[in-house]
């Protein structure tokens, strides 16, 4: 967790450094801080949002061309003004600010306290530079070498800066397992944990690789293995436009991000589907072609949202393509002992192409000989980087911290992925892919119809905006859909609501409905329609207050339920596409009317780069 950001340059850093650490807060928000490096080190920090840090530094001295931010989502001590980053060293003289879990923090607090370091805070990061103080010290060497000794000795993951009084041109950053991206302006440089607080000043990125430590200094950038053998960084071109990073009129950038859905699926399937040639390309897969016709197997690991769109793969793959599909918990996969062999191939889907579990889970397998192929939304991010082959989802950035049109993007991809090797392995036919592909692309039309319920559901919103459980049923594709809606409302709403197959409501779940229950029953024409119907009735003898996402023009239901929401008929294997749209509005009206931060909700961050 946690978002980082620096600048060393002719410019004035703390306002770069502001709205960066702004546009950072999707990764934490519990606390902020600035570290500016003018003569003086001096550090600011507050417990809060970057709103009162901006307003605790208002009267400060704030003038500096060299500096770093942080914006921090706890692990290691609760959120107030001492753990907030940056941290000092005991001597004042270094800061760091950091972004990741020094493991062994402990053993190394132990041995620092000894050498009479004193520590302000509870964290793991105030040991790091501590560590560097110490090391820098009892080696009389420099602060990059001191930097470089470090490193060998804290295990776990970082992305760090470090500024040092004694050097006061120079900026050092190191890596391994948590972003860094440096930004290279004229004679400036801008480092963050994405490319969002940089792009407004220049496209040309660096990424900074795992074990390398970045120096910056008289506008020249050298970048070291922790070895210390030199690097050439390799500069790229970013692609993000400024307007997909703001609001562009929208309260908040979770309902922009709905909004935007019709676009990003579009986007997503842009040169892979090309209807009039009659053609599915999706160069990821091309080298892979002859490993997924013939694999035994396809095991999907992911967290979250990205999981319940890996639940809907395993419908589509198995469906169109005939090959078993296992989905994990990129959580529970990494620390039991799965059976892997070089004949699977093991799909990895993430937003952020940075969550810790999905990244263990793909070292786990790739140590056991599997092929990996990675579905991310973030380009060049750690996932994008560790697997063999993939697909990105083109979806744009998403900064809402519950994932929506990511969803839909890594759906859409999933589909076209289902459909090429379904097709290729004969278990499709052309006339049936030729159908399939039809109607994928009318989908974005479809999902714009659908997001024509908006005031609809916000009246629906303020009926249950006040109750306290909810419970979302559907079954096949649906299904996970179901989980989707739940996790939605939880999130945001902080409204408990729990998502089940159908089905399985009578074996437990049963027990819950009274007529204060409220029930979305996601019951849209498919080959288990009728199955739900009756699930609808089971609800409704209990007095159950039922919602029904149906398809267009369903008479059985209406009659049954309390409020009906009529979304476009398409195919079985396309309707989470549709479906699931509704769901995301009414959870986003039903915490906006309860009042709470929808784009930043307690506990929570965009990105979990932690275990
Ligand atoms: O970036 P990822 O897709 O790997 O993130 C996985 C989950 O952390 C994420 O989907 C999370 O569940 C969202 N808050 C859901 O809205």
């Amino acid at each position: 967790m946690c978002g980082i950001v620096a600048y060393i340059g002719h410019r004035e850093a703390c306002p770069i450094i502001l709205k960066g650490l702004r546009r950072l807060e999707y990764r934490g928000y519990d606390s902020a801080g600035v570290a500016l490096l003018n003569g003086a080190l001096n550090v600011y920090k507050k417990k809060g949002k970057v709103n009162d840090l901006e307003a605790f530094i208002a009267e400060k001295d704030t003038h500096a061309h060299i500096g770093m931010g942080h914006t921090r989502w706890a692990t290691h001590g609760e959120p107030n003004d001492s753990n907030a980053h940056p941290h000092y060293s005991t001597s004042e003289r270094i800061a760091i600010i950091h972004n990741g879990i020094i493991e062994n923090y402990a053993a190394l607090k132990t041995h620092l306290q000894k050498q009479g370091h004193v520590f302000q805070s509870d964290t793991d990061t105030e040991v790091f530079v501590n560590l560097i103080e110490e090391i820098q010290k009892q080696n009389s060497c420099s602060l990059e070498e001191a930097v470089r000794l470090a490193l060998h000795e804290v295990v776990g993951a970082y992305a760090i800066v470090v500024l040092s009084k004694d050097d006061p041109g120079q900026l050092i950053a190191a890596r391994k397992g948590s972003p860094l991206v440096i930004g290279v302006g004229k004679d400036e440089f801008f480092l963050a944990s994405d490319a969002t607080p940089i792009i407004e000043y220049t496209n040309e990125v660096v990424y900074v690789n795992d074990y390398e430590i970045a120096v910056i200094r008289d506008g020249k950038l050298d970048i070291r293995t922790k070895e210390d053998v030199q690097q050439t960084p390799y500069i790229q071109k970013l692609e993000m436009e400024l307007d997909s990073i703001e609001k562009g009129g929208y309260e908040h950038f979770m309902l922009k991000e709905i909004f935007e859905q019709p676009r990003s699926i579009l986007d997503s399937m842009r040169g892979r589907l090309e209807l009039e040639a009659g053609h599915l390309n999706m160069g990821g897969i091309r080298a892979y072609e002859r490993k997924f016709v013939n694999a035994e197997r396809i095991i999907i690991v992911a967290c979250g949202t990205s999981w319940h769109a890996g639940l809907v793969a395993e419908y589509l793959i198995e469906d169109l393509a005939r090959i078993p599909v296992e989905v994990e918990y990129a959580s529970e996969f990494r620390y039991r002992n799965p059976i892997i062999t070089e004949r699977d191939i093991v799909l990895a889907i993430s937003q952020s192409g940075e969550t810790a579990d999905t990244l263990a889970a793909i070292e786990l397998a790739k140590s056991k000989g599997a092929t990996i192929f990675g579905i991310c939304n973030v380009v060049g991010s750690s996932i994008a980087r560790a697997t063999d082959a993939g697909a990105y989802t083109h979806a744009g950035p998403e900064i809402g911290v519950a994932s929506t049109k990511a969803f839909t993007a890594q759906v859409t991809v999933l589909t076209l992925l289902a459909m090429i090797v379904g097709h290729k392995r004969g278990t499709l036919t052309d006339s049936k892919l030729r159908e399939l592909m039809v109607e994928l692309s009318n989908i974005p039309a479809k999902v714009e119809k659908a997001l024509l319920l908006n005031t609809e559901i916000e009246q629906i919103s303020e009926i249950f905006r006040d109750v306290p459980n909810f419970l979302y049923l559907g079954r096949g594709y649906n299904f996970p859909v179901a989980l989707e809606g739940a996790l939605k409302l939880k999130e945001i709403s902080y409204i408990h609501a729990e998502g089940y197959p159908a089905a399985e409501m009578k074996h437990g779940p049963i027990a819950l409905i009274d007529e204060n229950m409220p029930v979305v029953v996601i019951a849209t024409k498919d080959s288990s329609y009728e199955k739900v119907v009756s699930n609808i009735q089971e609800v409704k003898a209990r007095k159950g207050r039922i919602i029904a996402v149906v398809t267009e023009g369903d008479t059985v239901i209406p009659p049954m339920a309390e409020f009906v929401i009529e979304v476009p008929a398409t195919s079985e294997v396309l309707m989470p596409l549709v479906s699931v749209i509704p769901l995301q509005l009414l959870s986003y009206h039903i915490a906006v009317l309860r009042g709470c931060n929808v784009d930043q909700p307690r506990n929570l961050a965009k990105s979990v780069t932690v275990e």
